[in-house]
């Protein structure tokens, strides 16, 4: 199993990035896929053409907090991660012929955060584990880090915006992701459809990180994600397709 997040600041592209990424891995067999989104904003669904709401899905903080707070979160009987993997598999997974998907979603459990939190993270990565690749799209920004939704990955990618706060931005996500004990095998940049041309040395040696490429700006990914389409149906000739098809490449 191959567990890909992405990171950067807002905006930057990562969650376009996400779908491409998805698109790619499907249109090279590279399954079964699990999308997982982790921005409470929630918009990896609608890029994949998923409409969780209308699918009558719930997010996996819907579910924790109706487990363990609503109906009184005992400890006795079914384990509480076994309880909370099997109502993820019943309510929460978004099942398509292509990839399953789930929103991690905004509403955390209050109060003490440690039983949700224990039968999460097991309940997640016995779930994880079903799929040959699972992609995270994270929110922009570093506070996401704290809830820990994978504690061990194999790679991030960091996605560059075109301001200079993208490399302080690179080097505090990769010293912050130690410091809260997620580990990985690889950390890697790319720069974000905005990110100029011809920074390629640079990138890698304010970094001090391997810097992959770019994601092409591309019409039809702007134009796709303006409209509400999915980047799943975006022509394979494009130039921002290609681009992440490219970096997938490299990185797997
Ligand atoms: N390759 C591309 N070519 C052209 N426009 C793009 C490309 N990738 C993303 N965009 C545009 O950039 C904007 C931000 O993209 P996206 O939502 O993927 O960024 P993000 O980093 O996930 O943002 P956030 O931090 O808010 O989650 C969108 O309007 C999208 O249309
Ligand atoms: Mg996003």
């Amino acid at each position: 199993m191959k567990t890909i997040v992405t990171m950067g600041r807002g905006g930057t592209g990562k969650t376009s990035f996400v779908a491409l990424m998805a698109k790619y891995l499907i249109a090279h067999r590279k399954t079964p896929l699990l999308l997982v989104d982790a921005d409470p904003d929630q918009n990896l669904a609608e890029m994949v053409g998923v409409d969780l709401e209308a699918s009558g899905r719930k997010t996996i903080a819907e579910l924790l907090s109706e487990t363990f707070i609503e109906r009184g979160g005992t400890t006795v009987g079914v384990a509480p991660s076994k309880r909370i993997e099997n109502r993820i598999w019943e309510l929460g997974l978004y099942e398509g012929g292509d990839f399953d998907l789930f929103a991690v979603g905004t509403k955390w459990v209050e109060g003490c955060y440690c039983l949700p939190d224990a039968a999460l993270k097991n309940a997640l990565s016995a779930i994880t584990k079903q799929y040959a690749y699972v992609l995270i799209d994270s929110p922009g920004g570093l506070e996401h880090l704290n809830r820990k939704i994978a504690s061990s990955v194999e790679i991030i990618i960091d996605v560059m915006g075109p301001s200079s706060k993208s490399f302080a931005h690179v080097k505090r996500a990769h010293r912050v992701i130690r410091e809260v004990g997620i580990t990985f095998d690889n950390f890697y940049v790319v720069g974000g459809n905005g990110f100029p041309d011809g920074l390629d040395a640079r990138a890698e040696c304010e970094t001090g990180l391997p810097y992959l490429g770019k994601i092409e700006y591309d019409q039809e990914v702007a134009g796709a994600v303006l409209a509400g389409r999915s980047l799943l149906e975006i022509p394979e000739g494009s130039a921002g397709y290609r681009s992440v098809g490219g970096l997938v490449e490299l990185v797997l």
